[in-house]
């Protein structure tokens, strides 16, 4: 094959080149320099020694990269449909850009979904339906009895997400939406920059990297540092604080900062050397047990004067976090919150085998949380945050019915953002602004256009989640039981309940 491409790319040159000799007018010169240019190339390729492809296929070879490179547009564009694309299929990317720019988000002729079908998912309507408009439920206070600054949340708030993982201008934005629709926005745990001061409800997550809260030793190692802490968690804006222990796209790895993204700026704010890779530590130094954890909690609780303190984790060993509550029920002290991420969670960069194969699932982490806590006695007081793909009213519901008290959302505020799922987050080519810190594509992202889209789809979704919730004869999102959301068995293909699936 490779000595046939080089014959015939030569022929073509001299060829060409006889032509120009006779004949030598403009389009027969373009000719020649094309069949030139080809024909050095494929001889470069044939006589590299790095790809065997090219050296069998000369230039040929090349269309292959190419197509390999555009595979996920080709795949978005031509071949998906509403209800196959991953991670987030084409119906709901929609649901979330129609709600966010206020376009039509009825849908004509009837589901596309197998409502036959293994494992499909549906709430019961009643008979006797209430007025959406009386509908209650679309916040909830978090604070347990330790707490002296309770916060007044919305049951939608922006799950994690760092200034380096997005662009200063989709945090102004994310920011800038949550004060229009008053709700709390969460720093991820690159720290506070000055983007996320826009006037929005800010929840001040702290990870192991302690950006924000810490300083380096004498080593360089990042330690919690009381006075950084402080300074950050008795801002104003900041309602509440979250210690991150994992995040379902990667438990048990720490946060990946990829170098390309660590510009001079996000260095600066999160104390670290520009330009290089900033990989979080898996686990915390600044506790080493549940007991060292429960006095770090308090600790952070007194510092921060009195807010809301949660943990953040995607379930790992069972016995381990039935262990945690446990001891927070012995010692009679306790987080405000709990974050359950489920394995299904975004990230703007993670290795394979963490975002494919590590950690549970939501509904299943979720259930096991809520049960736990129920059996220690601690469901009052402390409160339970969900993430993981939550984008339309069903998936809150379902849930609030789970034991949700209110919800993370991260990658639908992307897509509200103009995110179109390229998965280039973690290349710095972000093609809408959105998860890139290179400066000519941020300012594809203006932030007073976005800002009105993150408060539509919040204010949308919430809408919607009453008109369901209406529909199933309730008069509180938060009165949505396990029982009341059912799915076809995958076993044998009768109906049956959440309650049933996860006992
Ligand atoms: C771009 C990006 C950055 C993230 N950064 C953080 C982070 O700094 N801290 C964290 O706890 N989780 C982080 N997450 C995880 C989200 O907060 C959330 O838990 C997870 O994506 C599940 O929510 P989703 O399915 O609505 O995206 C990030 C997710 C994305 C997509
Ligand atoms: S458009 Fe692509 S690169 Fe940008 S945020 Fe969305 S998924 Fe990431």
């Amino acid at each position: 094959m490779r000595n046939t491409i080089l014959a015939i790319l030569i022929t073509a040159t001299v060829a060409c080149g006889v032509l120009v000799y006779f004949l030598p007018h403009v389009g027969n010169i373009i000719l020649l320099s094309i069949t030139g240019i080809l024909t050095i190339v494929a001889l470069f390729d044939a006589f590299q020694d790095k790809h065997s492809l090219l050296r069998s296929f000369p230039l040929i070879a090349r269309l292959r990269w190419l197509f390999e490179d555009e595979r996920e547009k080709i795949q978005q564009y031509f071949i998906e449909d509403n209800l196959n694309g991953t991670p987030i299929n084409r119906e709901k990317r929609s649901i979330v850009y129609q709600r966010a720019k206020l376009q039509k988000d009825t849908v004509p002729f009837g589901t596309q979904h197998n409502v036959y079908a293994k494992g499909y998912e549906f709430v019961k309507h009643s008979l006797f339906p209430t007025d959406h408009h009386k509908v209650t439920g679309e916040r909830v206070l978090i604070g347990s009895d330790k707490c002296s600054q309770k916060y007044d949340a919305s049951i939608i708030n922006i799950s994690a997400m760092s200034f380096g993982s997005l662009s200063k201008n989709a945090i102004k934005a994310l920011n800038q939406g949550a004060k229009m629709a008053n709700f709390a926005h969460n720093t991820g745990e690159g720290g506070i920059s000055p983007y996320h001061l826009q006037g929005g409800d800010l929840i001040f997550q702290v990870g192991t990297g302690y950006f924000g809260a810490g300083k380096h030793d004498i080593n360089g190692k990042r330690l919690f540092d009381d006075e950084a802490f402080r300074k950050n968690a008795i801002r104003p804006e900041v309602k509440m604080i979250e210690i991150k222990f994992s995040q379902g796209a990667k438990p048990g790895h720490g946060g990946i900062l990829p170098a390309k993204k660590n510009t001079e700026e996000i260095a600066g704010i999160r104390g670290v050397v520009p330009f290089t890779q900033v990989d979080s530590p898996p686990g915390h130094s600044a506790f080493s047990n549940f007991d060292e954890m429960i006095v770090f909690l308090q600790k952070v609780r007194d510092l921060s004067g009195g807010k809301p303190i949660g943990v953040k984790f995607c379930v790992g060993n069972n016995e381990e976090i039935e262990e945690m509550i446990k001891s927070f029920s012995e010692a009679n002290n306790y987080p405000d919150f709990i974050s359950v991420d489920g394995g299904e969670g975004g990230t703007g960069s993670a290795p394979l085998e963490f975002s494919n194969y590590v950690g549970t699932p939501l509904l299943d982490g979720l259930s096991f949380v809520d049960k736990t806590l129920k059996k220690y006695k601690l469901r009052n007081e402390i409160k339970i945050i969900a993430s993981g793909k939550a984008i339309d009213a069903f998936d809150i519901v379902k849930y609030f019915a789970l034991g949700a008290d209110a919800i993370g959302m991260a990658r639908s505020f992307m897509l509200s953002l103009g995110c179109i799922q390229a998965r280039e987050c973690n290349l710095d080519t972000c093609p809408v602004g959105v998860a890139t810190q290179d400066d000519d594509l941020v300012k594809a992202l203006v932030v007073g256009d976005k800002n009105v889209r993150v408060k539509n789809y919040h204010e949308k979704t919430i809408l919607a989640t009453k008109e369901l919730v209406a529909a199933m004869g309730k008069n509180s999102i938060a009165d949505v039981k396990a029982t009341e959301v059912f799915r076809r068995s995958v076993d044998n293909g009768k109906i049956e309940t959440l309650e049933e699936v996860y006992s």
